[in-house]
């Protein structure tokens, strides 16, 4: 059965499951509104860090804390009731080591009731997932582009091209064999994308990586062209919503200088005291 029409919420090992079955739906969400616009239509709500950007108008994912993914991660909670919480764990908060990020996947959980964290590298972070999932943390894993690294990458790159190619399939199987149960793969080429997704037995969800995945994810500001700092070729837009607002916007001031609005009908009568017969002298 897929996930939308299920009324109990999504788990990691549904998900798993649906390795060759129905393509997986996976947009962002940060708050509780979106999440309830999110959640009859997803299978999973991703609270990603990409929301330092979307929503706090950081330059990059790197400033991100805990503190900001549990409050968000609290909201979209909130909104779902159905479609699975995945929520990410932001720089610093788990590449020292598996302890380090065991107890703060353990707090995300915990804080916030999602069921499953994500994680960005490959086999570097083996380890860690592995002992992550051995101990009750379902983990997403993230290949390919992954944001936190941007620094060292040298720019939101194609990953996968050449000789990379080899290395982001030895990422693939090393956070398979870790225990991941899924992979995003991230702006890589969608021959290699759908290559690994073959070969995986664990479902994979691109962004930019082709259609050969088992699933898709977009960040849900992008493809509701709300946030248009940055519009990425793999972003296909499905409504203009921030062209809609700004009319909207534009409309409401030139309505309050022109003393069009409030209307009458906007707008609260005075009750008067009722007059007395017997009260009024006259
Ligand atoms: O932070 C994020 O939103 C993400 C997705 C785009 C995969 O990691």
């Amino acid at each position: 059965m897929s996930a939308s029409t299920s009324l109990k919420p999504v788990l990691p090992p549904e998900i798993r499951a649906r390795k060759g079955g129905d393509p997986i739906v996976v947009l962002t969400a940060y708050t509780t509104p979106v999440a309830r616009l999110v959640d009859p239509h997803c299978d999973v709500a991703l609270v990603g860090d990409s929301l330092g950007m979307v929503v706090h108008g950081l330059p990059s994912t790197i400033g991100v804390t805990m503190e900001m993914m549990i409050l968000h991660g609290r909201a979209v909670m909130r909104g779902l009731s159905k479609a699975m919480c995945v929520i990410d764990m932001p720089f610093g908060s788990y590449e020292e080591g598996p302890e380090q990020a065991y107890r703060n996947a353990a707090r995300l959980m915990a804080e916030t009731g999602a069921p499953a964290v994500k994680l960005e590298g490959g086999t570097h972070m083996a380890p860690t997932i592995a002992f992550l999932t051995a101990r009750g943390v379902p983990v997403m894993a993230h290949i390919g582009l992954t944001p936190q690294a941007v620094n060292t990458l040298g720019g939101y790159k194609v990953v996968g091209r050449g000789a990379e190619a080899e290395v982001l399939m030895e990422d693939a199987l090393a956070v398979e064999a870790a225990g991941a149960f899924s992979v995003v793969l991230e702006k890589v080429p969608e021959g290699l994308a759908a290559r690994v997704s073959r070969t995986l037995s664990i479902p994979t969800i691109g962004i930019g990586a082709g259609v050969g995945c088992d699933g898709q994810v977009l960040v849900v500001d992008d493809m509701l062209g709300l946030f248009t700092d940055f519009r990425p070729k793999f972003v296909k837009r499905y409504a203009e919503l921030g062209k809609t607002a700004d009319d909207a916007i534009a409309a409401y001031a030139a309505d309050v200088r022109a003393r069009r609005f409030p209307a009458p009908e906007h707008a609260f009568a005075d009750i008067l005291p009722a007059k007395s017969a017997a009260k009024d002298p006259k």
